[in-house]
């Protein structure tokens, strides 16, 4: 698609520029201001299996560097209550934050103690979820995300999950079988694997509607710059020409007893959180290793490091240690024309209320394209929706951002000491995962 090819052109220098970070010894956060309630996100980096696909911050699971991690989580925790700021929402985040159950319960018991919570997310692995895992987390998990990506035997081989994880019929019958465990369940999958066939893409949006799940988010593969080659040489070269196609195949499959809720998010019911919360929260802050907090007009990020992660929180102090550009009036017009439109609602007369410019003058360029190519549906004086081919340029731009946040990730890992970088690997040696968690 042309107008795809066109918007990844221009998106990815300027996702690059928008996520591009310096260090900083002590970089100060904005002080949260008086009567604004914040997002906080909580990054648990520790996974049983490492996925062959996956860009996220995540290390081979020991129990007991994990054990310390939650422990310092917590404090980061308090760090964040003793500079004043308030949450209303929590999303724990990974990684496998579920990995240590009791761990998690306490971190989400404190900050039900530290803020007024009116909503924790939290995210799980297929091997966890289940009226167990249900029974500790009632009271504490409003909404849960677990990843599925297929339920195609090879894609699941080819990902490395199908040992781990379960074949697709397993995965089947666990998410059946979980749907009324939580008063929300998200079910991740991924579309556009080299292998992936429109009939296998099919296939599995109709199993998953049919396992009563009452979210999906459908991911298009997002090979991080760091990973492509490995990746290349393990499942193939990721075709970007078929990435449109393949999303209104989802698009029509789920269009038959779902809504959308974002632009790669369905439902059964409008409302409630996706896991996309910089939709519905324009500032967050991020405790955790390579946790990331958007205030003030600047994203920063925290070391990805384990052992300089407890340095710091152990000496009082958040764990950011890098910061990203101020973005400008413009630049925030930007950030809000793609949260908003991700969440496929652009108000109008919010906009002129916070930037003092129609949406037309300020982003007079962008509003051109998306007209030019038929991305809206309404536009009116009230506000921007969108047309499918407007969702579908919507998850180019967010697959974009994503990625410039993947290349920071890549750049990290590279960056980590070798000791922990051996956690970055399956069959990591064991003296040194012993040094590490001593
Ligand atoms: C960070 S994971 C956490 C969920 C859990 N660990 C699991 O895998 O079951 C959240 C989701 O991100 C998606 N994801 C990870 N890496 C991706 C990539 N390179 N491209 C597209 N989606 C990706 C997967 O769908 C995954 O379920
Ligand atoms: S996809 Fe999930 S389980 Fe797999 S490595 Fe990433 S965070 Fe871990």
């Amino acid at each position: 698609m042309l107008a795809e090819r066109a918007l990844t052109a221009v998106m990815r220098p300027l996702s690059r520029w928008y996520t591009s970070h310096e260090p900083v010894e002590d970089a100060q956060i904005p002080a949260p201001a008086a009567g604004k309630t914040y997002l906080l996100y909580a990054h648990v980096p520790f996974c049983e299996r490492l996925c062959t696909y996956c860009s996220f911050n995540r290390f081979l699971f020991n129990e007991d560097i994990a054990m310390r991690y939650f422990a310092d989580l917590r404090e980061e925790m308090r760090i964040a209550a003793g500079l004043g700021y308030r949450f209303g929402s929590l999303y724990v985040g990974g990684g496998t934050p579920t990995i240590l159950v009791d761990e998690l319960c306490q971190t989400i018991d404190l900050a039900r103690e530290l803020f007024h919570i009116r909503e924790v997310s939290a995210e799980t692995s297929p091997n966890q979820i289940g009226p167990e895992l249900a029974e500790r987390l009632e009271g504490r998990v409003d909404r849960m995300s677990v990843g599925v990506q297929s339920f195609d035997d090879k894609l699941l081989r080819q990902m490395d999950r199908r040992e781990k994880y379960g074949s697709g019929k397993e995965l089947f019958e666990i998410i059946s079988n979980s749907r009324d465990l939580f008063h929300s369940l998200n079910v991740d999958m991924i579309f556009n694997f080299p292998s992936q066939t429109e009939t296998m893409l099919r296939r599995d949006a109709k199993l998953l509607k049919e396992t009563g799940c009452n979210q999906s988010t459908f991911y298009p593969l997002m090979a991080s710059p760091g990973q492509k080659s490995a990746l290349s040489s393990q499942i193939g070269r990721v075709d970007m020409t078929r990435e449109k196609r393949f999303y209104d195949v989802i698009d029509e499959e789920m269009g038959h007893g779902f809504e959308h809720s974002s632009a790669w998010t369905w439902s059964k019911e409008k409302g409630g959180m996706i896991d996309e919360y910089i939709v519905d929260y324009p500032e967050y802050l991020g405790i955790g290793s390579g946790a990331q907090s958007f205030l003030g007009g600047r994203l920063y990020t925290n070391t990805f490091s384990l052992n300089a992660y407890a340095e710091r929180v152990h000496a009082g102090r958040l764990s950011v240690t890098q910061r990203g550009k101020q973005y400008t009036q413009r630049d925030m017009m930007r950030y809000r024309f793609v949260t908003d439109l991700f969440g496929l609602r652009l108000d109008k007369r919010r906009f002129i209320a916070d930037f003092g410019t129609t949406v037309e003058r300020g982003l007079w360029g962008e509003i051109q394209f998306m007209r030019a190519v038929g991305g809206f549906d309404r536009d009116d004086d009230e506000c921007l929706t969108l047309t499918r081919t407007g969702r579908y340029l919507l998850v180019v731009m967010m697959r974009e951002m994503l990625t410039g946040s993947n290349r920071l990730r890549d750049e990290a890992r590279a960056a980590l000491p070798a000791d922990e970088r051996a956690l970055l690997l399956e069959g990591a040696p064991v003296d040194v995962v012993q040094g590490l968690a001593s």
